[in-house]
């Protein structure tokens, strides 16, 4: 039995990707830093009758996630890589408190998933079957004023995993990016997102139903899933807009009344 690998398996999103797979009967890797809560989620997942690794992990650190990946591929085979872990910060780029946890959301939403697709891919297709889900974000398709950084990030995981499933085309081994919008989970209060105006226009979805969406999208090998119907205007609305209008808006939604 193949194993699968998820990131930030420790909250929100990717305790529910963990909920589905177990469900499914799959074996579970689960990595983030906070140990007690990966086991918390090991043993609703064991209880289903699967096996579970647990290893905590800074995923900012470059070298702890080689390591990972060493850890989770000794002795086995992982076929489904779910690169969720994620974080974010609000404020103004210029303030320089904020670099610390900017310098992080960077190295973990970016260096690292970029890191074990690069690891992961060699090694589904030698297994010749495998599928990446990215989590990306709506913040993807749009610079974001107030959240300059993350949705810098957002719009490189975008970029990333559309190339390389691209590069990936007629072969076993697919990438998707799950794009959710607004999402109840604790990223907003992580983020210090509390009063922005975004989570007074959007009602936050279901970390639930944005799992189980993608989970199954990622299964048929979709490249880019935004789920909700607002997220989906979100999504497309910066196709037909001029840049500058789009970026305007983002900041007046991005931005704390
Ligand atoms: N919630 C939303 O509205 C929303 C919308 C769009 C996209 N997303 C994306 O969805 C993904 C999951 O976020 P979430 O909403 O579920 O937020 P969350 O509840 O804050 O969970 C974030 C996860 O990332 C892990 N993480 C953070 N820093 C890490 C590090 N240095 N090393 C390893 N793991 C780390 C956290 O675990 P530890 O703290 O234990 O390390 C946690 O498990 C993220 O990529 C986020 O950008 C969220």
């Amino acid at each position: 039995m193949a194993w699968t690998l998820i990131t930030g398996a420790s909250e929100g999103l990717g305790v529910e990707f963990a909920r589905i797979a177990a469900r499914e009967g799959r074996n579970l890797i689960l990595a983030a830093r906070s140990a007690d809560k990966l086991e918390r989620v090991a043993e609703d997942a064991r209880a289903q009758g699967v096996e579970v690794l647990v290893v905590p992990t800074d995923l900012s650190d470059p070298a702890a996630t080689d390591q990972l990946w060493a850890t989770a591929t000794d002795g086995r085979s992982v076929d489904v890589l779910v690169n969720n872990a994620g974080l974010g910060s609000n404020g103004d780029f210029a303030d320089g408190q904020s670099w610390g946890r900017e310098l992080s959301s960077i190295q973990v939403n970016m260096l690292a998933l970029t890191r074990l697709m690069k690891l992961a891919i060699p090694h589904m297709q030698a297994l010749d079957k495998g599928r990446i889900l990215n989590v990306a974000s709506v913040a993807g398709f749009t610079p974001g004023p107030n959240m300059a950084v993350y949705h810098a990030t957002k719009a490189y995981v975008l970029s990333l995993s559309e190339a390389v499933a691209e590069e990936l085309r007629g072969t076993n081994v697919t990438v998707t990016a799950l794009c959710p919008g607004a999402t109840a989970t604790n990223f907003f209060e992580d983020a210090d997102m509390n009063g922005v105006r975004l989570l007074k226009i959007a009602k936050p979805m279901k970390a639930s139903e944005v799992a189980e969406l993608g989970w199954l999208q990622a299964r048929i090998g979709k490249r880019i899933v935004v789920p909700g119907a607002m997220n989906k205007v979100f999504a497309f609305l910066p196709r037909i807009s001029p840049r500058g209008v789009t970026t305007r808006v983002t900041s007046m939604i991005m931005g704390k009344h």
